[in-house]
Order: structure tokens, then C-alpha cells, then sequence
């Protein structure tokens, strides 16, 4: 039986977004029992590239639709992303030094996910993204000229 099941209360609203949270909880799903057990690091790191690799595209397909969507706390939730990447990409340098990886923040990772992120945050700009009538909110650049 998997750790976490997605479920419909789960959807945020757009088929595309909703895929790729349930790419995030298969790979979740895939983690957690290695957590318990004395899996090798090829597999915990094989999994964690997966991971980092749904998770850039997720992040950033995201963020473009609350700016589309107008969400006006688009760049609060940005920073909540940027965050978690830097966690995902952190555990993995350090599986990838041979370090053993901390199960325990593993497993935090997986419950701040699933619970607080999908469940809380993600959920807060359905009302933006399923609006007729939505206005993208202003774009604003880096200093180097990039869009953020
Ligand atoms: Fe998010
Ligand atoms: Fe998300």
C-alpha cells in the first residue's frame, strides 16, 4: 500500500498541474520505504534525481500560471518553492558524496509536501486559476534582466 494516495480533494484545478503532483507522490511513494529499510544509496538517489527533475518542472509551470492566473501571493509561494528545491537538491549532493541519506528529513520533506504544500498552499490560488475572468498580475524582472 502506497504511504500517500492521491485523491480528488487533492486537485488544484488544472489537469496539468494535478499530474505532476501525482508524479511528486509517486516518487514520495517510492521513497518512503526505503526510508525503513537498508536500501542501497544507488536507489535513494536514483529516485531523488527523478524528484528534482519533476519538481523543476512543476515549480516553474506553476508559478507561471498564478502570475497568468493573476494570484497576487504568487512570489510568497514562489519562495516556499525555491526552498524546497533547495532541500531536494541538497539531500541528493549529499547521497551523491556517499553521505547516508537523513531519513529523517526525508521524511519531513514528504510530510511538508503533501500536507502543508499540496493540501495548504497549492490549494489557496484554485480560485485564481479556475476564474473566467483572470488577469495576469505584473511581471517584474531581475537585476540581470531575467524573468522571475
Ligand atoms: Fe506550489
Ligand atoms: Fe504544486
Amino acid at each position: 500500500m502506497n504511504f500517500v494516495e492521491w485523491t480528488a480533494e487533492m486537485s488544484v484545478g488544472s489537469d496539468t498541474l494535478d499530474g505532476h503532483h501525482k508524479m511528486i507522490i509517486d516518487c514520495l511513494n517510492a521513497l518512503h520505504p526505503l526510508l525503513e529499510s537498508d536500501a542501497p544509496d544507488a536507489k535513494v538517489l536514483a529516485v531523488m534525481a527523478k524528484l528534482e527533475d519533476f519538481v523543476l518542472v512543476h515549480f516553474s509551470d506553476e508559478e507561471q500560471d498564478m502570475k497568468r492566473a493573476g494570484y497576487p501571493d504568487w512570489r510568497a509561494h514562489k519562495e516556499l518553492h525555491d526552498r524546497m528545491y533547495d532541500v531536494v537538491f541538497s539531500l541528493k549532493s549529499d547521497i551523491e558524496r556517499g553521505e547516508k541519506p537523513d531519513a529523517r528529513r526525508l521524511f519531513q520533506l514528504i510530510q511538508d509536501w503533501l500536507v502543508t504544500h499540496i493540501l495548504g498552499e497549492d490549494r489557496k490560488y484554485i480560485p485564481y486559476l479556475t476564474s473566467p475572468t483572470a488577469k495576469p498580475v505584473g511581471q517584474w524582472k531581475r537585476s540581470n534582466g531575467r524573468e522571475c
